[in-house]
């Protein structure tokens, strides 16, 4: 039931740092991490693993192009993420010992499933191992594959995914880690260091949706445009792609997300000062570049909507609106940085009057082609 609030997917957004905590209980209390989260078998399986191929949609999809930064970061191996639908009827070339991982809330979604069982034709022989990332204990998915690893989220009802994407995230960064342990790239102190993060992770999640207040004059603004951007670089870049994918789901808004580098090449030519642009521009590595591609948007009078974090140091100013989060939270940032942009597209939806759970022409689990 709804309790006290008004929609799903608001009572879905602020769920998060339950299930995020949920998702990670077996991690949480752990003095270190093993394979066998993901299976029995994965002890055996994982060691051989040389590359990795990603198969989802949506905002499924999204959370694999996050992971992918983390898996080759981290554990130093090579990644593919690919969108399911493209998948299925592409004549790839396999290699040899790849772990094929299916990320699904449902894990019922048919183009899913048939990226699924065409990678393992595609692979036959090559020794690949399957993994799930699932939230559905008993589904295609998992009964069709070997590993897996279940998101914690419980039943999401709104159309729009919140707590699924997140828990994926958490998911995936588990399995970064115990890949980079099997793979001699993560020294204890570092083990015990990402842990202590991600024991932390529910906590910082519950700082963020703190900002609530903060967004929702940021929706005012943006309930009679009718374009915004969005920019991010490196692994906000995906960030940037679920906010713009939950702003169109929910208000109609036509929203389109860009890797800022890129810019220049294109997109640059539709600023205005009509065209909001959202920048998740926490203080990473590329946040001097992302800087520099905002001046060229500020230049073009375009109205800037920055999430920034303390330490990235933008100053509202004219045209220039800045959203704090809290810390810098490394690379856990895309889960934190994820949930700004829920709480502006909820908010944005309210103030246009759509159906926040069941928006138009959409269905919660795409079990048709
Ligand atoms: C967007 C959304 C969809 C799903 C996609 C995949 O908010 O919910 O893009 O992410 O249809 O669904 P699953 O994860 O069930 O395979």
């Amino acid at each position: 039931s709804l309790g006290l609030f008004d929609h799903y997917m608001q009572k879905e957004t602020f769920e998060q740092p339950e299930v995020v905590a949920n998702t990670l209980e077996m991690v949480s209390g752990a003095q270190s991490i093993s394979p066998q989260l993901f299976g029995a078998s994965a002890l055996e399986l994982f060691p051989k693993i040389t590359n990795i191929l990603i198969l989802a949609c949506g905002t499924s999809y999204h959370a694999g192009m996050v992971a992918r930064y983390w898996l080759e970061d981290v554990a130093g191996i090579p990644v593919n993420v690919e969108i399911a639908s493209e998948y299925r009827y592409r004549k790839s070339v396999a290699q040899s010992n790849t772990l094929i991982i299916t990320i699904s809330q449902s894990g019922e979604t048919a183009d899913t499933i048939a990226a699924l069982q065409h990678a393992k034709e595609l692979h036959n022989g090559l020794s690949a191992v399957t993994l799930s990332i699932c939230n559905a204990p008993e589904s295609a998915l998992t009964r069709q594959s070997q590993l897996k690893f279940l998101t914690r989220a419980g039943p999401e009802i709104g159309v729009a995914s919140t707590k699924a994407f997140t828990t994926q995230l958490s998911s995936l960064f588990v399995l970064t880690l115990v890949l980079a342990k099997v793979n001699g790239h993560l020294s204890v102190a570092q083990e015990a260091d990402y842990l202590k993060q991600l024991r932390h992770l529910p906590a910082a999640m519950q700082q963020v949706l703190l900002l609530e207040d903060q967004i929702k004059p940021w929706a005012k603004a943006f309930a009679d445009k009718d374009h915004a951007l969005f920019l991010g670089r490196g692994i906000h870049w995906p960030v940037a792609m679920e906010g713009a994918l939950k702003l169109k789901e929910i208000t109609y808004i036509h929203a389109e997300s860009y890797a800022a580098g890129e810019l220049k090449h294109g997109p640059l030519a539709l600023v205005d000062e009509k065209m909001p642009v959202i920048a998740i521009a926490p203080n990473d590595g590329l946040i001097e570049k992302l800087k520099s591609n905002l001046q060229e948007v500020r230049a073009r009078s375009g109205e800037l909507y920055i999430f920034a974090d303390r330490d990235t140091q933008i100053e509202t100013g004219e045209g220039v609106h800045v959203i704090n989060l809290p810390d810098h939270a490394g690379l856990l940032s895309p889960i934190l940085h994820t949930l700004p942009l829920q709480l502006l597209s909820y908010h944005t939806a309210l103030e246009r009057g759509t159906d926040v759970d069941k928006p138009r022409n959409l269905a919660k689990s795409v079990t048709v082609e």
